[in-house]
């Protein structure tokens, strides 16, 4: 019975083709450094030296025991973050970033996503200083876009979130000329209020931006946020995991069980729960989360006959030829 189970992480660990260019999961204890530059800074003018207990970034655990990318900053520091692909991201392309995370404390301008330029953000370049980002502002979170060095962070979409709850969030962005951004929010495409439509024109690239994920600014209280997963790549599949895209997707506030075993996740069929990925059950055929109903597999439940485990159902085990709990 076990067996499937090492079949599984066999599977897990195959390389998967995809055009994947980062893709950073807690769980699994990636490294933080694939995410690029560590970016930590205390007060505006970096005259003072952090503590390491008052300001760092690394692997734990959310307030749930969860596996996370722990980012922490007190009160009054300005800025933990990590600075993706520096120098890397081209014009003429389209981005697929995936963010799924949690916050410990929710504040007026703080800022927990940019595409921040590094050229020309200044009056004569004429770039925007931060083209996109995820800004809170009166308690809701906005999707903003900043058009130009004189244009101001517009709010484009917004949400009301809540602090110890996890949130997936896909940002799409095409970096042409003509450029523009979709929106993903806990797996469905969304609708941005100023274009009434799921895309929005923008010019979202003139030289050099990256991505920046972590906390900025809202510097009044203390904050501590976890993420779980980020991935970019070049296609929305590249982005299942950290959008939140799987079958499950747009069920709300509940993270999905994460699941390393292609084929055997969540809504996949299954005949018992060894075909389920992790802590996945099979319930009714199906792979879904929660607890495994005491018998779903007619005549292979507690007292039937059996030859081995796998004639049983479940968790029970064949015992002098019954099947029987373990
Ligand atoms: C970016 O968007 C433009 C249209 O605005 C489109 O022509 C182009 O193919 C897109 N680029 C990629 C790589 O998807």
């Amino acid at each position: 019975m076990k067996l499937c189970k090492v079949l599984g992480l066999l599977a897990s660990l195959q390389p998967v083709i995809s055009e994947s260019i980062i893709d950073f999961s807690a769980a699994r204890g990636d490294s933080p450094s694939m995410l690029g530059t560590e970016n930590l800074q205390t007060d505006r003018d970096k005259t003072i030296t952090a503590d390491p207990d008052d300001l760092f970034i690394k692997l734990g655990n959310d307030p749930d025991g969860t596996p996370a990318l722990h980012f922490h900053r007190i009160k009054d520091y300005i800025r933990a973050e990590y600075h993706a692909l520096p120098g890397k991201i081209e014009a003429d392309q389209t981005y697929y970033i995936g963010y799924k995370f949690q916050l410990g404390a929710i504040e007026q301008d703080l800022m927990v996503f940019q595409f921040k330029a590094y050229s020309g953000n200044d009056e004569d370049g004429g770039n925007a200083n931060i083209p996109l980002s995820l800004e809170f502002k009166s308690g809701k979170l906005n999707f903003q876009y900043q058009n130009g060095y004189s244009g101001k962070r517009e709010s484009q979409w917004s949400t009301t979130l809540s602090t110890g709850t996890v949130y997936t969030f896909g940002i799409v962005i095409n970096t042409s000329d003509s450029g523009w951004a979709e929106l993903y929010f806990n797996g469905d495409k969304q609708t941005f209020a100023t274009s009434g439509s799921t895309r929005l024109s923008a010019n979202t690239f003139l030289g050099r931006n990256e991505p920046k994920f972590g906390v900025y600014r809202g510097e009044d209280v203390g904050i501590d946020s976890y993420v779980y997963n980020i991935q970019i790549g070049t296609e929305l599949s590249d982005i299942t995991e950290a959008a939140g895209l799987g079958s499950d997707s747009g069920s709300g506030s509940d993270p999905e069980p994460s699941c390393a075993w292609d084929g055997h996740c969540e809504g996949a069929t299954c005949s018992d729960e060894n075909d389920c990925s992790g802590e996945l059950v099979c319930k009714s055929g199906i792979c879904s989360s929660g607890s495994a109903p005491s018998c779903d597999w007619p005549g292979h439940c507690a007292g039937a006959d059996c030859n081995d485990e796998n004639d049983c159902f479940g968790s029970l085990a064949c015992k002098d030829g019954s099947c029987a709990s373990e």
